[in-house]
């Protein structure tokens, strides 16, 4: 039932000044996502837009910004991010893509300048599918193995592939990468054919420097998605050495990594006859992503 006809600001500055209080720099966007959520609306309300709005939405606009308060972030209020050029659904076992990874579909697209080419891709470590579906989106002849240990990743992967239209082109596996084997199982799945490219953001933050992450990442984005052992580096201890079994020779690997890895990452690389050939900065400047030619 409509019970006013309220302009948005007017409805929400008392809210905006409470996450304002509590130091949440994007109080007024904020506000705004969070009162079109509960009206279910998928456009963001403007501040001067005029809306009709009922008791009962005007609480649950409320309870979501309690939500925010309470230091969850918006995107998992929500369950929605945009990355690349898409809206990605979330759950609470994917992390919450982050505009640094999009340094990753940049470095892709500039080694693969020939979009309709057919390229067979693997995205180790899938998350919300948001690297492989950005580049399915880019490659419209190429195929994804979306492979993560998380079962309900991969359930969020499939229906991310189903809105955007290429689950045809979409493959979901189900492994774990600190199982030995992992890939030759993984080659066996797919009838003994090598990859072309892989892509891959594995979890490198270091256990110890996790509880001194931000509220918003600690406790809610996965500790499996994050944790990269005692220096961050295990997944790629793990990974590198078996990617030659499942890469085809001259095919490229993506490695996003943390700050200061690259030097590790690069000669354990050469260690498995991987030859690095570019480090590519984030908007930050930091080296983000490590391509590598497997020999
Ligand atoms: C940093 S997240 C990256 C997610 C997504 N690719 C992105 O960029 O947003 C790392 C992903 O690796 C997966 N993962 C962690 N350990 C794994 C393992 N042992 N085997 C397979 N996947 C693993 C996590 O479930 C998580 O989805």
């Amino acid at each position: 039932m409509i019970n006013k006809s309220i302009d948005v600001y007017t409805l929400i500055r008392p809210e905006i000044e409470k996450l304002k209080k509590v130091g949440i720099e994007t109080a007024n966007l904020d506000c705004r996502i969070l009162l079109s959520k509960s009206q279910d609306k998928d456009k963001v309300v403007y501040n001067h837009e005029k809306i009709d709005i009922s008791e009962n939405e005007i609480k649950k606009f409320q309870s979501l910004v309690e939500q925010r308060l309470s230091g969850k972030p918006v995107s998992r209020i929500i369950n929605k991010r945009n990355f690349w050029k898409q809206e990605f659904k979330l759950n609470e076992e994917t992390l919450d893509p982050r505009p640094d990874s999009e340094t990753l579909i940049n470095s892709v697209l500039e080694h693969y300048k020939n979009k309709s080419k057919s390229f067979k891709i693997l995205d180790l470590g899938s998350g919300s599918g948001c690297l492989g579906l950005s580049l399915l989106e880019e490659y419209k002849n190429s195929e994804v193995t979306f492979f993560d240990i998380s079962k309900k990743s991969l359930d969020i992967v499939k229906i991310n592939a189903s809105n955007f239209g290429v689950l045809d082109r979409s493959k979901f596996i189900n492994l774990d990468w600190s199982v030995e084997e992992w890939d030759l199982n993984l080659i066996k799945i797919e009838n003994e054919i090598k990859f072309d490219v892989v892509i891959s953001n594995p979890p490198y933050i270091p256990t110890e420097h996790i509880k001194t992450l931000q509220t918003e990442v600690k406790n809610y984005d996965p500790f499996i998605a994050l944790n990269g052992g005692n220096d961050g580096l295990d997944s790629y201890r793990i990974l590198i050495p078996k990617l030659k079994n499942v890469v085809k020779k001259n095919g490229k690997v993506f490695f996003e990594i943390g700050k200061g890895q690259e030097n590790f990452i690069s000669s354990k690389a050469k260690e498995h006859k991987m030859l690095p050939i570019e480090y590519k900065k984030d908007l930050s400047g930091v080296n983000r992503v490590l391509v590598f030619i497997v020999k």
